[in-house]
């Protein structure tokens, strides 16, 4: 049995990993940037509640440091992310997109990930088994977005999906620069859940499936890919 923590777990695919992993028996901490919803949400499921913020330095090495001081970490997920959608739910058009959308959009979803995952790292690489899952999107990939008869193909946006293209690249690396970590990227599909208006086609317990398998990858398993549910996808 491990101790994983979960960005952004107080709600969404985040909330239905957190609960999946407790009901298989392992100690999950609910990291929120909100301590009332987080706590809330941690206490519905029978885990631990961490204040973490991914955006904001102070806040993860805190996070970090109770971690540590409550036994460590074995699995991390980086989850936390946001898409930004315009008026009515609307996806930005990519010409439409500022330089200060894109820096809001890459503050959580990419820069976030490397603050949590470098805070964490020298917890996880006292773990016997860590392994680390960032939470990408379909929409990372150059395959399919350049891919006309792609599904994933009608969506214009910049901001959302070259940050979830910069995790998988930041998935690769790590996984080269530390070879005892398993580290991969992964797509839990089109979901109904806040960050799309609740228009995602799939619900959060499909969603979370992906996320809830490959954080519980052993050190024979993979590192370094882009998975979903079906197996690895095209970069
Ligand atoms: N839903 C989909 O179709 C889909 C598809 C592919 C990938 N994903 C990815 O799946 C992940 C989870 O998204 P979701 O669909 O479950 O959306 P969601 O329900 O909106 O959940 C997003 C979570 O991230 C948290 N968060 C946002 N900014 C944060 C920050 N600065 N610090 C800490 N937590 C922060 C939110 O907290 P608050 O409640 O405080 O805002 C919330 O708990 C994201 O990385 C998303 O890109 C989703």
């Amino acid at each position: 049995m491990t101790t994983t923590l979960i960005t952004g777990a107080n709600k969404g695919l985040g909330f239905e990993t957190a609960r999946r992993l407790v009901e298989a028996g392992h100690t999950v901490y609910v990291g929120a940037r909100d301590a009332e919803r987080g706590r809330a949400a941690a206490e519905r499921i029978g885990a631990r509640f961490v204040l973490i913020d991914v955006t904001d330095d102070a806040s993860v090495q805190a996070a970090a440091k109770t971690v540590e001081a409550d036994g460590g970490l074995d699995v991390l997920v980086n989850n936390a992310g946001i898409e930004l959608r315009g008026p009515g739910n609307s996806v930005p058009p990519a010409g439409d997109t500022t330089a200060d959308e894109m820096r809001t959009v890459y503050e959580t979803n990419v820069f976030g990930v490397v603050r949590v995952t470098h805070a964490f790292l020298p917890l996880l690489q006292r773990s016997p088994a860590p392994v680390v899952v960032n939470v990408s999107s379909g929409l990372a990939s150059l395959a399919g977005l350049s891919d006309p008869d792609s599904p994933a193909h009608f969506y214009q946006a910049l901001a959302y999906p070259s940050s979830k293209t910069a995790v998988n690249m930041i998935t690769v690396q790590y996984a080269k620069a530390f070879p005892g970590l398993r580290i991969n990227a992964v797509e839990p599909g089109f979901t109904a859940t806040d960050l799309n208006g609740r228009t995602g086609t799939q619900t959060v317990e499909e969603g979370a499936e992906i996320i809830v398998r490959m954080a519980q990858v052993g050190p024979d398993g993979p590192t370094g890919g882009y998975f979903d549910i079906d197996g690895p996808l095209p970069w």
